[in-house]
């Protein structure tokens, strides 16, 4: 049975953010990072059903990216410009204080009339702590840095005075006015976390609202469900975090148009990049113990796209990526975060060709969507 049945597959798109594309590729990208592409973006993709829009935080170029936009200050702008559109803001709790960012993302609700969520990402890039100044902690300490901020979130948007006096963070007597706004189903903006190890997974199980995966196969995804369903059952939750899944999507005409393009980002890839990718990700889930997690067994052509993309398989025509997204849905998947090679077009031709096909195989499947609440 799938998480959530009764609800709709949601859609998010990657916000291109930072600069370079979704690939690290010499191939041809007609996707600009800039606020003027980015608005006209968020536009096309909330009038082609996506609901939620992801920004990436990076502080520094590493390995294509040349140059980032701030996450937190251009997901308001998105918002503000937008009517619809959830955007999550995505940050590094190593950069932050909890009340702090909670204060940021309540004020962010009310101006967005409660559209602002956030994710947290323990981070993977060492210089970019230790270009900061800050400390570079060992993976598992990151998440565990992780968990005590999500908990002290949740303790300030929802306790009158929240107090905490935990090994990364302090709250004493902290009392947030306003509180985000709230309303069934939806106490305090939602919380969405990224990792593929066993640590984002326990922390995703007990913790966030949302679990977001890299790009990942059919085994791979219901791995990970059971692990997640297992952890959050351990710890007394009543229902699982929903589960989001990464995946490059390359819809044309034809298969084989669909897979030439494939073949052509591959074929393009700016090796010295990837493979600087390659080993700075060695941080990742690949240092842990049981050397699971996010980037331990990828290839160099899953690579090419940074976040395992290829793997989910959503290439071919509208009507193959359609029934590959609905067999998704039928393991437990809620979500599907998509990127793309030419946002503003691929958006607007997956919201006419695709979405409906998804529609309709869900409620063919008996997974028939129900009205959303609508926002206060
Ligand atoms: C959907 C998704 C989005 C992510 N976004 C970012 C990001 O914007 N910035 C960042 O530094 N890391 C990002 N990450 C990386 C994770 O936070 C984490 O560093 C990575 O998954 C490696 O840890 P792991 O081995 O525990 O999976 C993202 C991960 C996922 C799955």
């Amino acid at each position: 049975m799938p998480n959530y049945p009764t609800e709709p597959l949601r859609f998010a798109y990657w916000v291109p953010n930072v600069s370079g594309g979704l690939v690290t590729s010499t191939i041809e990208q007609r996707t600009d990072w800039s606020y003027d592409y980015n608005v006209a973006l968020a536009r096309i993709a909330e009038d082609a059903g996506f609901e939620y829009a992801l920004t990436q935080v990076r502080y520094t170029a590493s390995y294509s990216a040349a140059y980032q936009h701030e996450s937190t200050s251009f997901s308001l702008a998105l918002l503000l410009a937008t009517q619809r559109l959830k955007v999550i803001a995505a940050v590094h709790p190593g950069m932050w204080q909890p009340g702090v960012l909670a204060k940021w993302l309540a004020t962010a609700d009310h101006l967005s009339n409660g559209r602002v969520a956030v994710n947290i990402v323990s981070g993977w890039l060492k210089e970019e702590f230790t270009k900061l100044g800050e400390p570079w902690l060992e993976h598992d300490e990151r998440y565990r840095r992780s968990a005590e901020f999500i908990e002290a979130l949740r303790a300030v948007w929802t306790q009158d005075s929240a107090n905490l006096a935990g090994d990364f963070y302090r709250l004493r007597d902290f009392r947030l006015q306003p509180k985000p706004l709230s309303w069934e189903g939806r106490p305090h903006p939602e919380i969405f976390q990224g990792g593929n190890s066993t640590a984002a997974r326990i922390n995703g199980g007990r913790l966030s609202d949302w679990y977001f995966s890299n790009g990942n196969d059919f085994d791979g995804v219901s791995a990970q469900l059971a692990d997640l369903r297992r952890v959050a059952a351990d710890a007394g939750r009543i229902a699982p975090p929903r589960f989001g899944l990464n995946g490059f999507v390359i819809v044309r005409d034809t298969e084989a148009e669909a897979r030439e393009v494939l073949r052509e980002i591959i074929a393009k890839a700016d090796v010295p990049a990837v493979q600087g990718f390659e080993s700075a990700v060695r941080q990742a889930g690949a240092s842990t113990v049981d050397r699971r997690g996010m980037w331990a067994d990828s290839t160099f052509e899953d690579l090419v796209q940074y976040n395992d993309g290829f793997r989910t398989q959503l290439i071919g025509t509208a009507e193959q990526v359609a029934e590959r997204i609905v067999a998704y849905r039928k393991l437990g998947v809620n979500l599907i975060l998509a990127g793309f090679l030419h946002f503003q077009e691929e958006v607007e031709a997956f919201g006419r060709n695709v979405v409906p096909l998804v529609r309709e195989l869900e409620s063919h499947a008996g997974l028939a969507p129900v009205p959303e609440p609508a926002l206060p």
